[in-house]
């Protein structure tokens, strides 16, 4: 973005400079503004580097298809842009108005004698209108024609392009997933068998684990307002819309981990609804299946984190789901047909209260948006799978998101969405708490 930015500003500045002296403090401004849009640019690639949304570094065959039409487009824009500017650059030193001579015979004119040139010529009065082109038929032409075609073209390449993004050569069996938004965070309930009318086998949130080369279709809807789910690396963007399934896919030629971000505003959090795409291995994917497909033991008395279960029964489980343990918290559930593929009536213990299932929270590698990490040392364990065994959980930030989430990530402000805060717990019984969550594996 920086190159646009600083051609621009030093074409204006030029400009300045040769229409006259009267306007050289505009150009120092120009400096200035540049000079804040580069310290921008620069802050604002420094965040980049925590959370990179790069949309120019293609993971996956569909986003190389956005990427193989975005640099010819590209290039036709910049080809207009220099032929636009260039001919307004062009046509102001041509026809700029010069001081008058120490006779200073062109003191005062008035607004409509703004174009005249007594310039290179010499032959041109002052107060005289250029040579006005109103009603050349063939450079109207030219002007309406051109651009036709051109759009034409670029139109023709872009909507091949968005043929081909919804494109599905997964076999209907295939694993499939639905993508659920919400304020402000993401679920993804995976059905394993490709049956998306069924209740799920799996369901996570904020971080979607797939395996490499494998195209995997995605039906997104949203639980309250409209979001738009996006992973720049794999493909393009898909509204997330309450009522409504919009299929996508997405799909990864390399193992990694892939920035995503909500794209459409969806209230104060908007910009802390981020999640992330886990490319793995064939096999390292079905290790996660199979240790995603375990329900939670419930932990007896006695047993290390009995307390801060207790602690999650009363206080967490009316939202947050364990699978096996806090199965029973479903009844209140709204609502909510075309989601959950029925309503009320599956009671799946899958399905999340409206609030992330926790059944195996240690084993993704954030949390609340992906906005917090969840492990102190998470990038010194390369592969995904490993993290929940040896990573150094961060007590610290869950500590401060049990106290006072709405402290650490904007809710709602009448506290109707996000999670809230929980001042009556004591010091002793959040440590629990995360005691317990440690064992969610
Ligand atoms: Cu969800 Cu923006």
């Amino acid at each position: 973005m920086t190159g646009p930015l600083r051609i621009r500003s030093g074409k204006s500045g030029e400009a300045t400079t040769a229409v006259g002296s009267m306007l050289r403090g505009s150009l120092r401004r120009g400096a200035l503004l540049l000079a804040a849009s580069l310290v921008l640019v620069a802050l604002a690639a420094a965040c980049a580097r925590e959370h990179p949304l790069d949309t120019l570094a293609p993971a996956g065959p569909d986003a190389a298809e956005i990427n193989s039409l975005f640099y010819p487009v590209l290039g036709v824009a910049i080809v207009v842009f220099f032929l636009v500017q260039g001919a307004i650059v062009y046509l102001v030193v041509r026809y700029r108005r010069r001081q008058a001579g120490a006779d200073g015979s062109s003191q005062s004119q008035g607004p409509d004698s703004a174009a005249s040139d007594d310039g290179d010529d010499g032959d041109d009065g002052d107060d005289e209108y250029p040579l006005q082109v109103h009603g050349n038929l063939r450079l109207e032409l030219a002007w309406t024609i051109i651009p036709t075609i051109v759009l034409a073209v670029i139109s023709v390449f872009t909507l091949t392009t968005l043929v081909k993004l919804e494109e599905v050569s997964a076999a209907p069996d295939d694993l499939r997933v639905t993508v659920v938004g919400q304020q402000w965070w993401w679920e993804f309930q995976y059905h394993l068998d490709g049956n998306t009318s069924t209740p799920p086998d799996i369901v996570t949130a904020n971080e979607m684990v797939m395996p490499v080369g494998v195209q995997v279709p995605l039906e997104i809807t949203s639980r309250d307002v409209i979001h738009s789910f996006w992973i720049p690396r794999l493909n393009g963007k898909r509204d997330a819309v309450p009522g409504r399934t919009h299929p996508w896919v997405i799909e990864a030629d390399r193992p990694g981990r892939y920035g995503g971000q909500c794209t459409e505003f969806c209230g104060l959090s908007h910009a802390y609804m981020r999640m992330y795409a886990v490319a793995v291995t064939l096999e390292e994917f079905d290790e996660w299946v199979a240790r995603q497909l375990e329900p939670a033991v419930p932990l007896l008395e006695g047993e290390a984190g009995y307390e801060g279960q207790q602690i999650f029964l009363a206080n967490c489980a009316n939202c947050h789901v364990v699978n096996g343990v806090s199965d029973t918290n479903l009844d209140g559930l709204p609502d909510e047909p075309g989601i959950y593929g029925g309503g009320n009536q599956i009671t799946s213990s899958l399905v999340s209260g409206a609030a992330p299932n926790l059944t195996h929270l240690l084993s993704r590698t954030t949390f609340a948006g992906s906005v917090f990490d969840l492990y102190e040392n998470r990038a010194k364990y390369l592969r995904y799978n490993s993290v929940a065994d040896r990573g150094k959980l961060n007590r610290g930030e869950l500590d401060a998101w049990i106290r006072n989430a709405p402290a650490r990530k904007a809710n709602a402000p009448d506290d109707s969405r996000g999670m809230p805060s929980f001042p009556g717990l004591s010091d002793s019984e959040v440590s629990d708490l995360i005691d317990y969550l440690a064992t969610l594996q």
